[in-house]
C-alpha cells in the first residue's frame, strides 16, 4: 500500500494552517498559563526571585516589548495602574533601549518576548539592568536569552508557535500579565484577597468564553467577506478596546497585506475621519464598557460618512445591529479582561481575509518569527 505521508500535515494536526490550529489552542494556553498561580487567594509567583518587600517598594513600571507582545503590554498598563496605581509605560524596546529613561533601583522593566530572542528587547533588558532596575521577563520559551537575562521570568504556557502572526502567545502573555497586575494590585492593597479570587475565577473563566467564540464563527467569515476588497481599513475604540485595535490592524495588515490603522476613536475627529467614503471599511470594538456610548458615537458618526462598520460587540446588545453593517458578539466579560475574549474574532477576521486575497497565513511575506539582528 502506498501512503502519503506529509508531516506539515501531520504537524497541523487536521488544522487547514497553523495560525488556525493556534487560534484553536488559545482555551489550553489560557488554562495552563493559569494553572497552580493562585493558592489560598495568593498569586504565586516564587520564580520572580523579589521578596515581599522588594515587591511593595516597586514605585513604577516599564514594559518593553516588539510587535504584538508590545500591544499586550498596552493592555497589562490598564490594569497594572487600575489595582496598584503604580505608574506603568509600556514602550516599544527598540526606543526604549536608545533614551534615557528614569530608572532607579525601585522601578521593575517586564520585558515580553514570545520567543525570547528578540534583539532589541534583549538590548533594552541589558541596559535597564546596568542602570539598576529589576527585570522580569515574560516569554514562552524556555531556557531563551530573555529568561536567562531576566532577574526574573514568568513563562507563558503557549507551547511552539509556528505561524509567523503571534495568536496564541499574545493570549498567554495577556493572561500572566494580568495575574502580575493582580499581584501588584493585591501587594500596594489596591485588591483584596476576596477581589483577588473573584478576579482569578473570572480570568479563568476566559478559557470557556473563547470556546464558545470558535464553536461558531460564521459571523466572522461574513463580515470577512465583506471587507476582503478593501485597500485600506480602520480600527477604532477606547480604552481596553484601543488596546485591542492596535493588535487587530496589526493581524490584518501581518497576513492579509490590507493596510489597516488603529486609533483611539477620540482621535477620529483629528484624522483619521478625513479618510472615510462609502464602503470604507471601520472596525469598531463595542463591547460594554464604561466608554460604551461614547463608541457608539463614534460608530455613528462613521456611518454617516458611509463606513462599512464591523462591530465586536457584548452578546445581547441588539441595539447596535441599527448602527453596524456586521455585527460579531463575543461573551459578556468584566471589561478588563474584554481584550481576551475580543481580541480573538480579531485574529480570525484578519485570516478570513487574507485566505480569501490569497495570502500564505503562516508565512507572510518579509517577515519572520523572530527578529534576532536589529
Ligand atoms: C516578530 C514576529 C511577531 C512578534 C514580534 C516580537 O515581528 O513576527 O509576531 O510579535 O517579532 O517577537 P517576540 O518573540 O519578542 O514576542
Amino acid at each position: 500500500i502506498h501512503v502519503d505521508w506529509d508531516i506539515s500535515a501531520a504537524e497541523k494536526g487536521g488544522y487547514p494552517d497553523f495560525m488556525l490550529k493556534e487560534i484553536y489552542d488559545q482555551p489550553r494556553t489560557v488554562r495552563d498559563t493559569l494553572a497552580g498561580r493562585l493558592v489560598n487567594g495568593h498569586l504565586q509567583f516564587d520564580e520572580l526571585a523579589l521578596t515581599p518587600e522588594e515587591l511593595a517598594a516597586i514605585d513604577r513600571v516599564y514594559i518593553i516589548a516588539c510587535g504584538t507582545s508590545y500591544h499586550a503590554g498596552l493592555i497589562a498598563k490598564n490594569l497594572i495602574e487600575m489595582w496598584s496605581r503604580i505608574p506603568c509605560e509600556v514602550e516599544v524596546a527598540s526606543e526604549f533601549r536608545y533614551r534615557n529613561p528614569i530608572i532607579t533601583p525601585s522601578t521593575l522593566v517586564v520585558a515580553v518576548s514570545q520567543s525570547g530572542e528578540t534583539a532589541d528587547t534583549l538590548a533594552a533588558i541589558r541596559d535597564a539592568r546596568i542602570k539598576g532596575a529589576k527585570v522580569f521577563g515574560i516569554t514562552n520559551v524556555v531556557g531563551s536569552p530573555v529568561a536567562r537575562e531576566s532577574d526574573g521570568v514568568i513563562y507563558i504556557k503557549a507551547n511552539k508557535e509556528i505561524a509567523v502572526a503571534a495568536t496564541k502567545s499574545f493570549l498567554g502573555q495577556v493572561a500572566a500579565l494580568t495575574m502580575l497586575a493582580m499581584l501588584l494590585g493585591q501587594i500596594k492593597g489596591g485588591l483584596t484577597t476576596a477581589q483577588i479570587r473573584m478576579l482569578f475565577r473570572e480570568l479563568a473563566d476566559t478559557a470557556l468564553q473563547i470556546e464558545q467564540i470558535l464553536a461558531d464563527t460564521s459571523a466572522i467569515d461574513e463580515a470577512a467577506a465583506a471587507c476582503k476588497d478593501a485597500t485600506s481599513a480602520l480600527f477604532i475604540g477606547r480604552g481596553i478596546g484601543a488596546t485591542i485595535c492596535y493588535e487587530g490592524a496589526l493581524k490584518l495588515k501581518e497576513i492579509s497585506y490590507l493596510h489597516a490603522e488603529a486609533y483611539a476613536a477620540g482621535e477620529m475627529k483629528h484624522g483619521p475621519i478625513a479618510l472615510l467614503h462609502e464602503g470604507f471599511p471601520v472596525i469598531a470594538v463595542a463591547t460594554k464598557s464604561p466608554t460604551y456610548d461614547k463608541v457608539v458615537s463614534n460608530i455613528q458618526e462613521s456611518k454617516a460618512r458611509g463606513a462599512l462598520i464591523v462591530a465586536i460587540a457584548t452578546e445581547g446588545d441588539e441595539d447596535i445591529k441599527k448602527h453596524a453593517d456586521y455585527v460579531i458578539y463575543v461573551p459578556k466579560v468584566r471589561d478588563c479582561f474584554s481584550a481576551i475574549t475580543a481580541s480573538v474574532p480579531l485574529q480570525l477576521f484578519a485570516r478570513s481575509i487574507a485566505l480569501l486575497r490569497g495570502c500564505d497565513v503562516d508565512q507572510p511575506r518579509n517577515l519572520a518569527k523572530s527578529v534576532t539582528v536589529e
